[in-house]
């Protein structure tokens, strides 16, 4: 039986890790071919080689989403070998929690997370779309949040977090490019998740009573795992939602259904 995405090839930004990196897995499993591309280039090889090791063609490669230049040289390389891209996921993300983002000034941590969450999301879907409609069209899926959607629980934020308001530039602009690109047979949506168990959220998971606080605000009464994610993007790279375009959709284990 063919896969559910069976020879589509998709790019996964930040597929090095946690929901992309599922997300890279399951699409293999379904027939695609898979481009993991990471600012952790290595990780990015690593994963990819997992993924071959269960019988799917995929291939890792470095790109950081804030550098255009990046994003060209892979999107065109992937067209080159592949022949077209006709799956985008951009699920590379940053939050002002990671170590990475430690000792850098409130100003600064705004300008990073934007630039990566929400700029990179700009960049990539720009630079895929000529690639896409010249391949008769595709499906781009962006990572917006439940956090894009509703404002931080008061333990989490002083009310300044740039990670709401770039997942809800995220859902705006998924929203933008769905009208936009309808034409061309391109379908743009996002997923809004809950709190998914990833490395983006082990310094809260590792906090035994703010983690015991964040899962009660879950009525399923826990986070979601990578792949109840990455079944939503399989959904949405799939002829399966051939009519859905321009949606936010929630897993989010009934958070904002409260
Ligand atoms: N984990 C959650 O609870 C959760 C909830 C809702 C939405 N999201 C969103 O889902 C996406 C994936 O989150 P995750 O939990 O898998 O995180 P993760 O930290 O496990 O993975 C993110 C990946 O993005 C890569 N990355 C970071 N900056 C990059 C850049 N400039 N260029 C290219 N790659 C870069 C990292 O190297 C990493 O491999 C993010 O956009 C996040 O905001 C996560």
């Amino acid at each position: 039986m063919p896969g559910r995405v069976q020879g589509k090839v998709a790019v996964i930004t930040g597929g090095a890790s946690g929901i992309g990196r599922a997300t890279g897995f399951l699409f293999g499993e379904h027939g695609a071919i898979v481009v993991i591309a990471d600012i952790d280039k290595e990780a990015a090889i690593e994963t990819a080689k997992e993924i071959n090791s269960l019988g799917a063609l995929a291939i890792g490669v470095g790109l950081d989403v804030t550098k255009e230049s990046d994003i060209k040289d892979v999107f065109e390389s992937a067209a080159k070998e592949f022949g077209t891209i006709s799956i985008l996921v951009n699920s590379a993300g940053l939050n002002p929690r990671l170590p990475s983002l430690a000792g850098k000034t409130s100003e600064e941590i705004w300008d990073k997370v934007i630039d990566v969450n929400l700029k990179g999301t700009y960049l990539a879907c720009k630079n895929v779309v000529d690639i896409m409609a010249k391949g008769g069209g595709g499906s781009i899926i962006n990572l917006s949040s439940i956090m894009g959607m509703v404002g931080y629980n008061s333990v989490m934020s002083n009310g300044l977090s740039p990670y709401n308001p770039s997942k809800a530039g995220v859902l705006l602009l998924t929203k933008n490019l769905a009208v936009a690109l309808a034409p061309k047979n391109i379908r743009v949506n996002c997923l809004n998740p809950g709190f998914v168990e990833t490395p983006f959220t082990e310094t809260l998971t590792s906090d035994a009573e703010l983690y015991d606080n964040l899962v009660k605000l879950h009525p399923i009464g826990r986070f979601a795992r990578p792949e109840e994610i990455a079944y939503c993007a399989l959904f949405l790279a799939s002829d399966e939602s051939s009519f859905v375009t321009g949606a936010p959709l929630l897993v989010d284990g009934g958070y904002t259904a409260q």
